[in-house]
């Protein structure tokens, strides 16, 4: 089935169940394709959980109004410190002057500060961000959820939160008020950060009329390009925004009637960076960012204790999956794994969705645990190829199984590492389906040794996957925010090279 210009496998893949967390967008192709029964066995139960009132509590001054800004150093225009050794750097455009004891050179950000209606908003109606679900619990505490008591030992002590996948956009923007370099001056800085909350936006009007589902995003780019910021941060090419949601959800054809709202391919927003959860290969604005997890550690103690937590934890399945079958073909790969997972006394099935299913993908401490204890994780693709649950299994330092190199290698380039024998396993789904390769017996054939030391580098990568809790002002470890900025800053620079040297395509 053809949806805003991509062909998008329906019938395979259309719930995921397995990350513990439902992705709305895609019950409706399933609700549209097949019928209501999966929408009422998945999903109504989850949209009670979290409670009533807890919008009410949410938006107490206390919990949104804080003064972020009061242990940011922002820097007033025009004035570097007064300390300040001002050096000529030569070769160096766009930075004439600049002093050589400041720990923000080249990592200055300007933060607009938007219209309510472009996010704040957007919060304060939670109620109205999605058709199947209350999305109050989970825009609270900065986009990080409800705290979550520790389920059953599942977790560590301290920065643990019911997190839905879908929250980027706000957690993004409360890390960004941590960020130590904020600016007032765009001329000055290294980026622009637009903290429009996209994918809220575009989640909401989903099942509503392309104009509806268009209209703020359209307005908040007409806005946008008639600041003086605009021009003066250097157009597009110096901005960015997250849009925490699959890019595919974001281009639908302009004039066509498929998913999808036409952001990422509005011309305004081909210069500009934008942060999504999973790109679609021709769009040369996007880049893939991981999808939020449960953690979010205010320090780096934290993350060692859990480091420290899942170094030790006993791991007694080989394998294990954690989702939820797929209406139709039992030949899918999806299919194989559950009946291959099912059929061996070394694999855990934490089977949450269709008939007979025991498990509860919403349950954050079921689905952690069970990882926690699996040496490997098997994420075939979710929706998308990609799946939130790769991210988990990394945080429960569970050596991922891909089926598709889509599914992380060509997406998480900033934050996974180049080599993913390294880290993780790759069968190919092909593999399965048409040779019926056993996965018990090639995972049973990787060695103890390579097994501990692609285990210590998934324990490795958890800080930079995960985003730090936004209210944190003692963030010293670089997590996933960190690391994105950086490379978005990157990027800027080296655009702003070619552009001045005339080689930007
Ligand atoms: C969008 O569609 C939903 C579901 O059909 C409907 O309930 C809602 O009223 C629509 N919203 C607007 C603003 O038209
Ligand atoms: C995008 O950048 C190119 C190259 O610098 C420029 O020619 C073009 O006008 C820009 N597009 C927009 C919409 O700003
Ligand atoms: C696939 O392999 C399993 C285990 O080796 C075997 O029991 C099953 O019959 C095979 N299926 C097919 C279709 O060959």
């Amino acid at each position: 089935m053809k949806l805003g210009g991509f062909d998008v496998d329906i019938q395979k893949d259309a719930v995921d169940g397995g990350s513990g967390v439902l992705r709305p967008s895609r019950i409706c192709y399933l609700a549209m394709i097949s019928t209501t029964f999966w929408a009422l066995v998945f999903f109504l139960p989850s949209s009670t959980q979290g409670g009533d009132g807890i919008a009410s509590v949410l938006f107490k001054p206390s919990t949104f109004s804080i003064p972020l800004f009061s242990s940011v150093a922002t820097v007033p225009a025009g004035a570097p410190p007064a300390s300040a050794t001002v050096l000529p750097e030569a070769g160096k455009e766009d930075r004439s002057v600049t002093a050589d004891d400041d720990r923000c050179a080249g990592r200055y950000i300007y933060m607009y500060d938007l219209p309510p209606r472009f996010n704040s908003d957007l919060l304060a109606d939670c109620g109205k961000l999605d058709i199947w679900m209350d999305m109050c619990p989970y825009v609270a505490n900065h986009g990080m959820g409800q705290a979550l008591g520790d389920e059953a030992g599942a977790f560590s002590d301290r920065g643990w939160y019911a997190t839905n996948q879908f929250m980027l956009d706000v957690i993004f923007h409360g890390r960004m008020k941590a960020y130590d370099c904020l600016t007032s001056d765009p001329a000055r800085a290294a980026a622009a950060f637009v903290p429009f909350y996209a994918s809220l936006d575009g989640g909401r009007y989903m099942w509503n009329s392309t104009s509806l589902r268009d209209a703020l995003a359209l307005e908040f780019l007409e806005w946008l390009t008639r600041r003086p910021a605009w021009r003066a941060a250097g157009g597009g090419r110096g901005h960015f925004f997250v849009a925490g949601r699959t890019a595919v959800d974001f281009t639908r054809k302009s004039g066509g009637n498929g998913w999808g709202t036409s952001l990422l391919r509005n011309p305004t927003v081909q210069n500009m960076t934008v942060l999504v959860l999973e790109t679609v290969a021709w769009s040369r604005s996007n880049v893939a960012v991981p999808y939020p997890t449960y953690f979010h550690p205010e320090a780096a103690a934290d993350v060692a204790a859990w480091q420290d937590r899942v170094q030790k934890a006993e791991r007694k399945w080989l394998f294990s999956f954690a989702g939820a079958p797929r209406p139709g073909n039992s030949r899918t790969v999806r299919a194989q794994i559950i009946q291959q997972c099912g059929a061996s006394g070394r694999c855990s099935l934490y089977r949450c969705g269709g008939a007979g299913a025991k498990a509860n993908c919403y349950s954050p401490g079921g689905v952690m645990r069970l990882m926690e204890s699996s040496t490997f994780c098997l994420e075939p693709r979710g929706d998308s190829l990609t799946r939130r649950s790769t991210f988990d299994a990394i945080l429960a330092g569970c050596i991922p199984v891909f089926f598709h190199p889509g599914s992380a290698y060509t997406q998480y380039t900033l934050h996974l590492p180049k080599d993913p024998n390294k880290y993780s396993v790759l069968i190919m789904h092909t593999d399965i389906t048409e040779r019926n390769v056993s996965i018990e017996d090639t995972l049973s054939r990787i060695s103890p040794e390579t097994v501990k030391a692609m285990r210590e580098e998934v324990i490795q990568l958890i800080p930079r996957v995960v985003y730090a809790d936004p209210r944190s002002r003692r963030v010293d470890f670089k997590d996933a925010f960190d690391v994105a900025v950086e490379a978005v800053i990157d990027r800027v620079a080296s655009r702003r090279r070619g552009a001045s040297a005339g080689t930007e395509h």
